[in-house]
């Protein structure tokens, strides 16, 4: 094509006419980019999560890839789910979701070159490492295929400062005075697993009645309760700090079980109110992934 606009003096006017309309009906067929053409765009995007199989929590996906759609119009965009629990969960109710592995591989087939893997995590836990060894293997493997790797949610201090902003303006009109919030992260025994206690300072220092706790790691309820105690707390919301509100969401927090927090809570006093909304619902959260994919899709040119 730049060839041709090149030679364009050369070029009878009546073909240039016709070349014109070719490359208008080329243009204004929507398959056209896609299957069939020889070469397809050379850019895509990898979106991987960890998955789940609650198809509620599914639904928020399509939400966070309409928003990366909207930002990167015509792109090709695919997902991946790290965990093989989950799917092999959904393959056993049809749906075949790939591994990251999986999906790189089938980009690097089908001729892309240039694939921005942008991380869904929330923490640069054991997860998103797993990832990073993945994306560095897939740059080793041929010449001119190029992966590079976006950041998780919480990756840098700035991030953390404007993920808390966002969920406490996020916080369900219900809420009164002296009502606490307590947001439920996954935690780890992975390193990045300092986050959490990072994102409890930041959340306490804007919302006094704001906590943060873990379903594996730190901090945990327990601390929470013995402040909601000090402080003569005697209602408190339930919010997932995760992805998605599945099963951690379901079970853990707002579980019938004793062992559930609401029911934790309920034992010590404290009315307890889940909130099944998954922070990725909240578009100021969305921003920041995007604001990741742009800088890894930087990286890329
Ligand atoms: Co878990």
């Amino acid at each position: 094509m730049t060839r041709l606009f090149g030679k364009r003096g050369m070029i009878p006017l009546r073909w240039l006419g016709l070349t014109a309309l070719a490359l208008a009906l080329t243009a204004a067929g929507p398959a056209a980019a896609g299957q069939g053409d020889k070469k397809p765009a050379r850019r895509a995007i990898l979106l991987v999560t960890f998955g789940t199989s609650v198809p509620q929590a599914q639904k928020v996906f399509a939400g966070i890839e309409e928003a990366v759609r909207r930002a990167h119009p015509g792109m090709e965009v695919r997902w991946a789910y790290t965990s093989a629990k989950i799917r092999a969960k959904l393959a056993k109710t049809g749906q075949r979701l790939d591994s990251p592995e999986e999906a790189l591989a089938r980009l690097m087939a089908q001729d892309y070159d240039r694939v921005a893997v942008q991380s869904l995590h929330v923490i640069p836990g054991a997860e998103y490492s797993d990832l990073a060894a993945v994306v560095r293997g897939f740059a080793n493997m041929e010449a001119g295929f190029r992966p590079s790797l976006g950041l998780p949610l919480c990756a840098t201090t700035d991030d953390l400062q404007v993920v808390c902003k966002a969920v406490l303006a996020d916080l369900p009109a219900g809420r009164r005075p002296g009502e606490a919030v307590i947001f439920m992260g996954h935690g780890t025994h992975h390193p990045a697993g300092v986050v959490y206690p990072a994102l409890a300072y930041i959340l306490g220092k804007s919302d006094p009645l704001a906590f943060m706790a873990t379903v594996e790691g730190y901090p945990e309820l327990d601390a929470v309760m013995g402040e909601l105690k000090a402080k003569g707390v005697t209602k408190a919301w339930l919010v997932p700090f995760m992805t998605v509100a599945g099963d951690h969401a379901m079970n853990d927090m707002a579980g019938d079980e004793p062992d559930s927090w609401k029911m934790r809570l309920k034992a010590a006093g404290v009315e307890a109110v889940p909130v099944m909304r998954a922070i990725s619902e909240n578009p100021a959260i969305v921003a920041v992934w995007l604001r990741h994919l742009d800088a890894c899709l930087k990286t890329l040119d």
